[in-house]
């Protein structure tokens, strides 16, 4: 070969594995009407997310940290807005069974395992696969035993689109070709959808919740672990988002039980639970709308995902501050209570619930794909 054509197959080659650089921020900025989402490799994480508030003004709902350095040495550490995985929230008692073998796993959560233990997805680099203006694609490979008792190779993808009217499209898919392993999900966000610009409170209490499909949830233990036992929540009581569109999120917040209502001993406010999506007439239907009197925006929640977690911020300390997109102050912080993470996933721990019917949608191995597709969709009151 001439060296020429030396140079231009270098060139092309170096074309076709060239790695998308991120903005000089440090981001990947992708955009569409209405709606502009930022993201990192790091956890496969969303940094911030613009939509417009009731003044026509771009406000940044997610929390997160302006320094994008900052998301691997973060002590507290609060999985924001990544990727958990291969097995997201817990694993009972840090044990499973699958066809008769019973793998152990790492007891990183008192007695049970949280998001598949160290080195789980949310604490990695992701590789960037494909950027456009309005998505982009990271992947990551999962090798066997990697995190303790998460066996076989398990290679993932999630595709982060903004389209039209507002809508952040969030598709994921995984497969384990080597071996049956558990597989769930999920796209961990925190939202405040005043970005923390209420000057009468910071706290998440005066949202409005509504979960139309979701009357009955899962009870569960002191350390947040589901006990078996699916409850229905009476109209107006504390775990009710069901009965009545606009009900505060905060509606029982000075009702006897709301403190301790997540366990810990009493030490968890409010909720960090999961609430079961049944009946929806489509798999366009709206199953949660989170909305904010105060910024007059609503954000709408599609899925393909039978329940939602919703975890309330009890364990924000007021260590980590906002984004300087966020806040009043600069020196304001992410208060206890102040934020709230909705996610979209199966049945927590259903790999130890055969009485769930859940397994075949949460162990997946050779020949089989998992995907997970959901959306939120921003608008106004
Ligand atoms: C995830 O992995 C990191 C890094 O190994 C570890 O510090 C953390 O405890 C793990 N678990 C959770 C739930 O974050
Ligand atoms: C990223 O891709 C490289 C090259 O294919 C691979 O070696 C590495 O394991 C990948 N990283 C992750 C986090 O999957
Ligand atoms: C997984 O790793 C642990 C140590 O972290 C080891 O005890 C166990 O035997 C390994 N299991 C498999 C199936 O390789
Ligand atoms: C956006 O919303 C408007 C008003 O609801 C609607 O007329 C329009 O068709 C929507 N556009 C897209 C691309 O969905
Ligand atoms: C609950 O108590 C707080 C603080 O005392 C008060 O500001 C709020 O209005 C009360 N909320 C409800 C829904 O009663
Ligand atoms: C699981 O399936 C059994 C048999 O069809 C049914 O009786 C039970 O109600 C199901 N459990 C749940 C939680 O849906």
């Amino acid at each position: 070969m001439k060296l020429s054509a030396l140079f231009f197959a270098a060139v092309a080659e170096a074309a076709a594995i060239a790695v998308p650089e991120p903005g000089a921020d440090g981001r990947y900025t992708i955009s569409a009407e209405g709606i502009k989402a930022q993201f990192i490799p790091y956890g496969a994480t969303l940094t911030n997310l613009f939509v417009k508030d009731k003044n026509g003004k771009d406000i940044d709902v997610v929390l997160g940290y302006d320094d994008v350095d900052y998301y691997p040495k973060d002590p507290g550490h609060p999985v924001y807005n990544a990727i958990p995985g291969r097995y997201a929230n817990r694993i009972g008692n840090g044990q499973y069974t699958i066809d008769g073998v019973t793998y152990q796993t790492q007891k990183n959560d008192g007695p049970n395992t949280l998001h598949s233990g160290t080195n789980n997805w949310s604490f990695r680099f992701w590789n960037v696969t494909a950027v456009t203006a309005d998505s982009i694609t990271f992947s990551l490979l999962d090798r066997s035993n990697s995190s303790q008792g998460m066996v076989g190779d398990v290679s993932a993808s999630v595709t982060y689109s903004v389209r039209a009217n507002a809508t952040w499209h969030i598709s994921m898919t995984a497969a384990s070709p080597q071996q049956k392993t558990p597989l769930m999900l999920t796209q961990h966000t925190y939202f405040n959808l005043d970005a923390y610009r209420d000057p009468a409170t910071s706290l998440i209490w005066d949202h409005t919740l509504h979960l139309p499909y979701s009357a009955r949830y899962l009870e569960a233990d002191q350390n947040a672990l589901p006990t078996g036992k699916i409850l229905t929540a009476a109209p107006g009581s504390i775990n009710d988002f069901a009965s009545k569109p606009g009900l505060l999120f905060g509606h029982s917040r000075n009702a006897t039980g709301f403190q301790g209502n997540c366990g810990a001993n009493g030490a968890c406010e409010g909720y960090n639970g999961y609430w079961l999506i049944e009946d929806k007439p489509s798999n366009d239907a709206v199953v949660v709308t989170l909305a904010s009197e105060f910024s007059g925006v609503k954000a709408e929640l599609r899925t393909d995902q039978p329940g939602v977690v919703l975890y309330s911020c009890s364990w924000m300390d007021g260590s980590a501050g906002l984004k300087s997109t966020q806040g009043l102050k600069s020196d304001q912080k992410v208060v206890k209570s102040s934020c709230v993470a909705i996610e979209a996933q199966d049945y927590p721990d259903g790999i130890n619930r055969p009485e769930w019917n859940r397994t075949s949608y949460q162990i997946f191995g050779p020949g089989q794909t998992y995907n997970w597709e959901s959306s939120w969709t921003f608008g106004l009151l």
